[in-house]
């Protein structure tokens, strides 16, 4: 009664720091809550690998059935990564009515439409702050900050590890490869780091953006991409003695209706406010027809940043299931009107 019992899939980088947040901020979060939060159980992949979190042998498992099928288990965070079979485990969580937190942007930008249905008709959430942009609360401040406004611009850095990867070129003139290697040992690249490097990640999180932002379906196919792949050392080095940053910038603006977004690497004047963004972090500046101008930033990828968003996610699952209020989550605000709150 007193306690919520939580679904972990997935124990590396990320879902490390939500064990270790959970634990750390306990008496926090029950303040905030009501309610303690135990993991009930983790899925992984390696049952025996060397993990960074001490756990009892039983609460490991590497049978999603375990989490799916236990009754006692309300919330699924899911935090392992890629399109399948995470889409498959998400869905049939929120078939048995459990809510779930995710930091999936891969999935989110590909099938968030399809899962948040899912979730409106069994009355369940589907969080994914932590998709976009690591610690920074930007999903929170599109939905409910600017919900009085019309959003016609965001401009943002929003991939931590390429950002890394240039500020280190620049800095010091350290190879493509070797920053690379640095950026997946601190847990910032993604499981295949291409995805960070081609700008394909970013496309993705411009896409959740836009779609949440603009209150429009957006898909992947309408983000034009480039990446980094092909910037040297020199080059980065070479525009700053010109007086140019080089980043690897998105942008999504609404006109009239005709949406374009983009993702590519950016000369940027040094005294642009996003040229000064510099190793893991990320910045979106967010222009709203009355608002002007507002920048939000922090740091986008990394251990504890995500986890914050997750946990913080998991805090607010938990305050709805206490005013039985559920049913909604992340919503594109363009989807409310085609959503009922399962007490209507
Ligand atoms: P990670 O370090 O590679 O960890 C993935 C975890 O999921 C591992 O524990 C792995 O098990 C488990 N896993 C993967 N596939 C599985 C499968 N098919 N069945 C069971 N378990 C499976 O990844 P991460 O960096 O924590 O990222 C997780 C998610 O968060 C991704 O969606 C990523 O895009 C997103 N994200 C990451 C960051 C970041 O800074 N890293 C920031 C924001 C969002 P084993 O340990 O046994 O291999
Ligand atoms: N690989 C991603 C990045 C993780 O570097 O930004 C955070 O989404």
């Amino acid at each position: 009664e007193d306690t919520v019992k939580v679904g972990l899939m997935g124990l590396g980088t990320v879902g490390s720091g939500v064990v270790r947040l959970i634990e750390d901020h306990q008496e926090d979060l029950y303040h905030q809550t009501g309610r303690r939060i135990a993991i009930e159980k983790v899925l992984v992949r390696d049952r025996l690998k060397k993990r960074s979190v001490p756990f009892g042998k039983g609460l490991l498992t590497d049978r999603a059935e375990d989490l799916l099928e236990n009754r006692e288990i309300d919330i699924v965070v899911e935090v392992m990564g890629g399109i399948e079979p995470a889409r498959e485990y998400i869905r049939e969580a929120l078939l048995q009515g459990k809510h779930v937190v995710t930091a999936n942007k891969d999935l989110m930008a590909l099938h968030g439409a399809e899962l948040l249905s899912v979730a409106a008709e069994k009355g369940c959430d589907v969080f994914y702050e932590a998709s976009v942009a690591g610690g920074i609360p930007i999903l929170r401040a599109l939905v409910e900050g600017f919900s009085s406004d019309r959003i016609t611009k965001m401009i943002g850095i929003v991939n931590g590890t390429t950002n890394y990867i240039l500020t280190e070129m620049k800095r010091r003139g350290a190879p493509f490869g070797e920053v690379l290697h640095q950026a997946q040992t601190l847990g910032y690249a993604e499981a295949d780091p291409a995805s960070d490097v081609d700008g394909l990640d970013a496309a993705r999180k411009m896409a959740i953006l836009g779609t949440l932002g603009f209150r429009i379906p957006l898909s992947l196919e309408e983000v034009k991409v480039r990446g980094i792949a092909d910037v040297t050392p020199e080059d980065v080095q070479f525009a700053e003695q010109m007086g140019y940053i080089l980043k690897l910038v998105g942008i999504a603006q609404q006109d009239h209706g005709k949406v374009e977004v983009s993702v590519q690497p950016a000369l940027l004047s040094g005294d642009h406010p996003l040229a000064s963004v510099e190793g893991v972090y990320n910045a979106v500046s967010v222009y709203g027809e009355a608002v002007g101008e507002t920048m939000f930033y922090g740091p986008g990828a990394g251990e504890m940043p995500t986890a914050t968003a997750v946990v913080s996610d998991l805090v607010t699952v938990i305050k709805q299931m206490r005013l039985g209020v559920n049913g909604r989550g992340t919503v594109a605000p363009y989807r409310e009107k085609q959503l009922k709150s399962p007490r209507e």
